[in-house]
């Protein structure tokens, strides 16, 4: 590879993002500016019963994340690593945001380079006033007409609010 090459890191987020929070933007804008592309992956098909299709997820990530050059949101089934080596990624991004989610991280994160062991696992951490930001507790606040503000992104406020309604 050339040097300039090796320099020019493309990594892939990938996750449910049912909905997008503001942990996971605070995370997307970190990875902004560790790499040299940034794909934020929705995953279609994983075993949840999602709030959000597929397609909504997306236009929110697309609305948030539209002044990040480098970003761009896609939707990928299957298995990531597959998807991954398509678009030439060398690096997998995750959050970690407690030692509660550092199992189930690492986890994936071995199965993920037994797959395809040339690929990273990056971790890295939200800002201190996203670690108990969860999509599942949002989608929860929402139900429950609780405050969302400040735990996502005005668009997905309005997009919970409606949704649940
Ligand atoms: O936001 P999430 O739900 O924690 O994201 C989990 C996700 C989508 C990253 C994970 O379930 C995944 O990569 N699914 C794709 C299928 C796959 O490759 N499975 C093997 C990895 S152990």
């Amino acid at each position: 590879m050339e040097p300039e090459a090796a320099n020019r890191v493309v990594a892939v987020y990938p996750g449910s993002f049912d909905p997008v929070t503001n942990g996971h933007l605070d995370l997307i804008a970190r990875g902004a500016k560790l790499f040299s592309r940034l794909i934020v992956a929705v995953a279609q098909n994983v075993e949840k019963s999602p709030l959000f299709a597929v397609q909504e997820r997306l236009e929110m990530l697309e609305a948030v994340t539209f002044e990040f050059r480098n970003v761009q949101v896609d939707v990928f089934s299957g298995l990531l690593m597959d998807y991954a080596r398509e678009k030439a990624a060398r690096v997998i991004l995750r959050g970690i945001r407690a030692v509660s989610d550092y199992e189930y991280e690492l986890q994936m994160a071995m199965m993920n380079r037994k797959i395809e062991p040339e690929i990273e696992t990056v971790f890295m951490m939200p800002g201190e006033a996203y670690t108990y930001v969860s999509s599942s507790q949002v989608r929860e606040l929402a139900r429950l007409g609780g405050p969302l503000k400040g735990l996502v992104p005005k668009v997905v406020e309005e997009r919970l609010r409606s949704k649940v309604s």
